[in-house]
Order: C-alpha cells, then sequence, then structure tokens
C-alpha cells in the first residue's frame, strides 16, 4: 500500500510519517513542477485563483508502479476549505478503479469541509473511506489519535 501526501509546511507530513510506519507502506510526497511560495499570503492568494479556474499543476512526482498498490493512504492539507489543486492533480493522473483511498487530512481548525465528498467524485471507481483529520496543532502528539483511527478502519497492523 501507498501513503502519499501533499504538505507545503510539513504537518500534513508527520501524519504520513505516522500512517506509514503503522501501516508499513511506502512513502510518497506529492509535488508539483513549480513549488509553492514561501510566503504563506501567496500561497493562499495562488491556491484561491487555481481553485477558482479549476487548475491542474502539474506534478513533478511520479508513482511509477501504482498498479501495485491496492491500497492507497491519501494525506493532504486543507487549502480553502477543500482539497489543495495539486490533490486534485494526482487523483486525475492515475486510474485508482478497484482501489481503495483512505484520506487524512490536517487543517487549521476548520475541519475538513467537503473534501471526502470531492475525492469520490473524482474517482468514481474507487473505495473511498471516511478517513481521518487532525488540526495541526495537535499533530505532534497524534500517534495515539492516528492508531485508534487505524484499529476503527481495521488496518492496524
Ligand atoms: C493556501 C492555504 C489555505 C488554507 N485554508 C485553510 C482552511 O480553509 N481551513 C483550515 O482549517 N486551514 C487552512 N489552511 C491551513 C492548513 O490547512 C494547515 O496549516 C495544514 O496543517 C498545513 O499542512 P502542511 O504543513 O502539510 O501543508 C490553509 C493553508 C494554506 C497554505
Amino acid at each position: 500500500m501507498r501513503v502519499g501526501d501533499s504538505s507545503t509546511a510539513g504537518t500534513t507530513e508527520v501524519i504520513a510519517g505516522m500512517v506509514q510506519a503503522a501501516v508499513d507502506g511506502d512513502l510518497f510526497r506529492i509535488e508539483t513542477v513549480t513549488p509553492y511560495p514561501e510566503d504563506y499570503e501567496a500561497t493562499v492568494k495562488q491556491a484561491t485563483e487555481e481553485r477558482t479556474a479549476g487548475y491542474k499543476p502539474p506534478l513533478k512526482t511520479k508513482v511509477e508502479n501504482m498498479d501495485d498498490y491496492d491500497v492507497v493512504y491519501l494525506g493532504h492539507p486543507i487549502w480553502g476549505m477543500s482539497l489543495p489543486a495539486p490533490i486534485v492533480s494526482f487523483l486525475s493522473e492515475y486510474d485508482f478503479s478497484g482501489k481503495t483511498i483512505i484520506p487524512f487530512c490536517t487543517h487549521a481548525g476548520y475541519g475538513p469541509g467537503q473534501t471526502v465528498s470531492a475525492i469520490r467524485a473524482l474517482v468514481p471507481g474507487a473505495t473511498v473511506l471516511d478517513g481521518f483529520d487532525i488540526e495541526r496543532t495537535e499533530v505532534s502528539n497524534a500517534e495515539e489519535a492516528v492508531s485508534a483511527w487505524l484499529r476503527e478502519i481495521g488496518m492496524d497492523v
């Protein structure tokens, strides 16, 4: 199984590392060809423009052997109550039919919004579980919460 994440400040990456360790998966980082700005406000502005335009930024990193994975943990931050555009690119780039996608996200306290429904709409042939979300301030102490979630969905190994 594959654990993917797109993380600009490294918050989601922390959770991805915990999931990877728990399920013994392969870690993969979703990266765009053009990195997002270092500046937060500039990233918010760009993200808003991309979301409004439905732009799917080209990705730098590719999973060459996606066929080998039947379960993909997909981690992402919440951007504007939605999926970051690179996640839309990632979900559009591969055929997830018959696979199980297990989403998780980090956010600043406003919750996951409708992101799981948005993922489902992008990969109609896949099974998308309800997923896990956590506020960024809780991330460093999240081992227990991550383990409890994995146990709950029967994916702890
Ligand atoms: C462009 C942008 C938009 C964001 N929009 C939201 C939001 O709508 N709701 C929220 O709770 N947090 C929002 N955040 C905060 C991030 O979701 C949060 O800091 C997350 O943990 C960042 O993860 P990362 O370090 O893996 O990128 C936003 C951050 C950025 C950069």
